[in-house]
């Protein structure tokens, strides 16, 4: 079998010293009797800090995610704190989420935060953006406030939902349907200190004296499609017009532009060399979206078309969504390339701020959750391999966001009403939350590639996938086998140290098509077990379809 030489280098020159290693690090004479698998941690050898803003969230105002996902209302039977579940803000904080960005997506275009503010009894119903969407689940009452949007929860409800949750609010503004002075006036009405300004008092009457510090602004979301269907250089012209000269009241605001979609690397090229040499001023960051769905034959421009089931799929549509996905490391490169070529010193960085599995429609957890659905053992694999491909290019990637938090898309948690559960994606983000500001290190995977059919022909994708990373005296390692029959025999090499002692967290259900439901809420679970390490050596068996960490103490 053909062998992946995985180099999770960061250069070319990196590239070929992780060539020449490959060969060079673990002598067949050296190698562990019977072991599929090797991968060298190279400790000597640290890249940048994983920063802990790539473990962000995204929370649209779309379906469920803010009506019953997190807004339950103060008069709520569900346990609550100012009217949000408290069961889901408890769970988020033990995961430590990075950012949490709000209120799109495509809503955010739509979206005048001027409704969402005062009291909440005397803000109007507006419709939703997304009212008329095409998956909404028949039977759907979309005359309740997914539909017409009720403006319970608008920036301080926000705000506050961040602060008791750990993350710092990263919200996106309306580019396409409001004046630039309104960004303005909204990070007026967040930053502006207390008392000082008409906002800030209308802030102040709204519960919130002091100011919110909010510091991540999105300037627009895909403006090349829903956020104004904009050519590259015109977005360059409105984005000069949003970012410039605007007051941060002490707060360094993180200006964040609308970046492409998948591989788009035109978008990026013309609106970079649009915005001449040096890089976009007052960027800070360069938002790429990236789903992964179904295919085989070819994606189509139609959002329906081309999905699968999320929880009924084949061996085919299991690898093909995971190849999909993998192709995040593809992007990211080719992006930060282009970048590059007018900010030679990288000083913008990529912000991921939507990336998940896309599927059909028929999985929701309520009719009303649209673009709900269910999370298998296949979609924390994703979640795995997404993440570590984000860990092994800490330099580039400055922020992610999982889209979306709960009852969408690649949920952390599905609720509904009083019942609630967390989905095998938490359990990922619970596993990698050690990465979070730790400094990466290097590190070196060779194993047998995946072999499967897609339409009838030879596919094939890489055998496992993951990242390391080291604070002090701990190493985390994080390794994804995609195989769904075949576990992983791997010798670890510490390469530069030795193990104390290791911890195995693993998430490895007998079968991919494991879920959580509210009915059998801990199907999909962790397990830990202590590992054997004999000095620079640790033996471990990754089992199929499984995401593991290794927290070792070293000597
Ligand atoms: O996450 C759902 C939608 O996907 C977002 O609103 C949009 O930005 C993207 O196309």
């Amino acid at each position: 079998m053909p062998t992946t030489k995985h180099p999770h280098g960061n250069t070319r020159r990196d590239f070929l010293r992780t060539a020449a290693l490959a060969s060079a690090l673990i002598p067949a004479g050296l190698r562990a009797e019977g072991a599929d698998a090797h991968i060298d941690v190279l400790l000597d050898e640290p890249g940048a800090v994983i920063a802990p803003e790539i473990y962000s969230h995204f929370v649209e105002n779309l379906g469920g995610v803010i009506y019953d996902g997190i807004w339950v209302g103060e008069g709520s039977r569900v346990p609550n704190v100012n009217g949000l579940r408290k069961e889901l803000i408890d769970a988020l904080r033990k995961v430590k989420p990075g950012t949490i960005r709000w209120p799109g997506g495509c809503f955010a275009d739509q979206y005048d935060w001027r409704d969402g503010v005062g009291p909440r009894k005397d803000r109007p119903t507006r419709t939703n953006f997304w009212l008329e969407a095409l998956e909404w689940a028949p039977g759907a009452k979309r005359n309740g406030p997914q539909g017409y949007d009720p403006n319970e929860v608008g920036t301080i409800e926000f705000a506050r939902f961040c602060k008791l949750a750990g993350g710092q609010p990263y919200i996106a503004a309306n580019l396409r349907s409001l004046p630039a002075q309104e960004m303005w006036r909204w990070v007026e009405y967040c930053n502006a200190p207390a008392g000082a300004t008409t906002l800030a008092r209308q802030r102040a009457s709204g519960g919130e004296p002091g100011p919110l510090g909010v510091r991540f602004w999105g300037v627009g979301n895909e403006s090349w499609g829903c956020g104004g269907n904009f050519a590259p250089e015109d977005y360059a012209i409105e984005f000069r017009r949003y970012a410039t000269w605007i007051p941060d009241y002490g707060v360094h605001l993180a200006l964040i532009g609308s970046g492409p979609n998948d591989n788009n690397v035109d978008w990026t090229r013309r609106f970079f060399a649009k915005m001449g040499p040096g890089g976009p001023a007052n960027m800070w960051g360069w938002a790429m979206h990236h789903y992964a769905w179904n295919a085989s034959g070819g994606r189509t421009a139609n959002w329906v078309e081309g999905k699968r089931d999320a929880v009924k799929f084949d061996h085919e549509q299991y690898y093909e969504i995971l190849r999909d996905a993998d192709a995040m490391e593809s992007m990211i490169g080719a992006h930060w390339a282009v970048m590059g070529e007018t900010d030679r010193r990288h000083r913008v960085k990529l912000v991921v701020d939507e990336w998940g599995a896309w599927y059909a429609p028929g999985t929701e957890p309520f009719p009303e959750a649209l673009l709900g659905q269910q999370n298998t053992m296949r979609d924390a694999v994703l979640a795995g391999l997404t993440l570590d491909t984000f860990n092994r290019h800490a330099e580039k990637v400055a922020m992610a966001n999982v889209a979306q938090l709960v009852n969408c898309l690649q949920s952390l948690f599905l609720a509904h009403e009083d019942k609630f559960c967390l989905t095998p994606t938490y359990h990922v983000f619970d596993l990698y939350a050690a990465h979070q500001g730790a400094r990466s290190v290097r590190m070196v995977t060779g194993a047998a590639d995946v072999r499967y059919t897609r339409n009838g022909a030879a596919a094939q994708m890489r055998g496992l996938n993951g990242s390391a990373s080291m604070i002090g005296k701990q190493l985390t390692l994080t390794v994804t086998n995609p195989s769904l029959d075949r576990a992983q025999d791997t010798e670890i090499a510490l390469r530069g140290g030795a193990a104390r002692s290791v911890t195995a967290v693993s998430l490895a259900p007998a079968d991919a098509h494991a879920h959580n439901t509210f009915a059998d809420p801990r199907a999909v679970e962790p397990k830990q077990s202590s590992v054997p390490a004999k000095g620079s050596t640790i033996a471990y068996r990754f089992p199929p379809a499984s995401v593991t960490k290794l927290a070792i103490e070293l000597g």
